[in-house]
């Protein structure tokens, strides 16, 4: 588990339609960019019924998965992959519980949100979903490998 935190990681970040149309998508952006990790995806997006089936396949024999379905559907959504060390884990300790009320002050759906069906934001539970999602979200060459670029007044 320890090793796991200290890797580097991707995982996947999406302002739900709700935190679009409440205008929190640069906060909510700029929660990660503060923290210190890189992003490496960014598009806002339409979701078709298709890929909200499968991004929530794990919960479809859920009670509120329909409904579920049609909250992610019902307008745009910005797609996020993020890449640093342990950003799993920490991106989602910067969301916060999924019952908003339950969520600390300080995190996003603690400071943004109030009902569990409006949590505003998604964020991937595991290393493995990270990966899994960022690929399901992302065509390739949506994502940018990029390196910060040394400071250039040293040189
Ligand atoms: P889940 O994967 O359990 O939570 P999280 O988003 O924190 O990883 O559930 C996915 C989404 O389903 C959750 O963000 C909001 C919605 N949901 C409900 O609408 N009602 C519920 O009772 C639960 C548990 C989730």
């Amino acid at each position: 588990l320890v090793a796991s935190l200290e890797q580097v990681q991707q995982t996947y970040i999406m302002v739900k339609p709700d935190g679009v149309q409440r205008g929190l998508v640069g906060e909510i952006i700029s929660r990660f960019e503060r923290k210190g990790f890189k992003l490496i995806g960014l598009k806002l997006f339409q979701c078709p019924k298709e890929l909200a089936e499968e991004h929530y396949k794990d919960l479809k024999a859920k009670p509120f998965y329909p409904k579920l379905i049609d909250y992610i559907t019902s307008g745009p959504v910005v797609c996020m992959a993020w890449e640093g060390v342990g950003v799993v884990l920490s991106a989602r300790k910067l969301i916060g519980s999924t019952d908003p009320l339950q969520a600390e002050p300080g995190t996003i759906r603690g400071d943004l949100a109030v009902q569990t069906g409006r949590n505003v934001v998604h964020g991937s539970d595991s290393p493995e979903n990270g990966k899994r999602e960022t690929a399901l979200w992302f065509k390739e060459g949506e994502l940018c490998q990029w390196t910060p670029a040394q400071a250039p007044w040293l040189q």
